[in-house]
């Protein structure tokens, strides 16, 4: 990574998992911890770029000289990227977003009714990336990650194409890897090329990615 590479640049850049409420105590959310956006955000933040971080529940320190701005809910995540979105240049998709969230909110706790099974109607949540990527203000370029625990390059190959990405990090999840720890590895895709970045620390591997993410983005640019 060059530092200055991205002055005048404003990368945004979704961490960490979002909190669908279930009732007043209750929600649906996911493991992750966000470690990876939030060294994207420092690893960007060191190329020079201004960067704006939308962050789920985590329990992390914003990176120096990054603008933060914190959300509970898909729906208000969504609102917040496109808020930001007219004057972004490269939008990465870090956050885990919940897939689902219940379709009613129970405006009181839900008491538990002793062996009966509670059932709660669930609806898909909406898919951030894909708004960003049809918007009429897309940003030049577009990263997303795919977490999977099986046919992990043919699943990010047909989300790079299906959400109309420009790269795809992939990982594999739920083998000491992923979520909530500090090493990953990745296997980046993109239009004509793939590249395996290694198991290392999540902040080098940062480094690594927002290296590749630079060199496709102006690569894109120059045409
Ligand atoms: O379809 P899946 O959730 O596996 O796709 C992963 C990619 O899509 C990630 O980049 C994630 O941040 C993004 N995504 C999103 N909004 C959703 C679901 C996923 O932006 N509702």
């Amino acid at each position: 990574m060059v530092p200055g590479q991205l002055i005048d640049k404003h990368v945004m850049i979704t961490a960490g998992p979002t909190y669908e409420p279930i009732d007043p105590v209750r929600f649906i959310g996911n493991r992750s911890s966000g470690k990876m956006g939030f060294a994207l955000a420092q690893a960007a933040r060191e190329s020079g770029a201004n960067v704006t971080l939308i962050s789920g529940p985590v329990s992390l320190t914003t990176p120096t000289g990054v603008k933060r701005i914190d959300v509970e809910t898909t729906e208000q995540m969504a609102n917040a990227v496109d808020a930001s979105l007219e004057s972004c240049d490269i939008f990465i998709s870090c956050a885990a977003v919940a897939d689902y969230r219940p379709k009613l909110f129970e405006q009181e706790k839900i008491k538990k009714t002793e062996k009966q099974p509670l059932q709660i109607e669930l609806q898909p949540t909406k898919d951030i990336v894909s708004a960003v990527t049809t918007s009429h203000n897309r940003p030049s370029f577009v990263v997303g990650f795919a977490a999977e625990t099986q046919n992990l390059v043919e699943y990010a190959q047909s989300k790079l194409e299906r959400k109309k990405l420009d790269m795809i990090a992939a990982n594999w999840v739920g083998q000491k890897q992923g979520f909530a720890v500090d090493d990953n590895a990745l296997h980046v895709i993109w239009n004509d090329g793939e590249q395996t970045l290694p198991l290392m620390p999540k902040t080098q591997l940062a480094r690594e990615l927002m290296t590749l993410i630079i060199k496709r983005f102006y690569a894109k640019n120059s045409i």
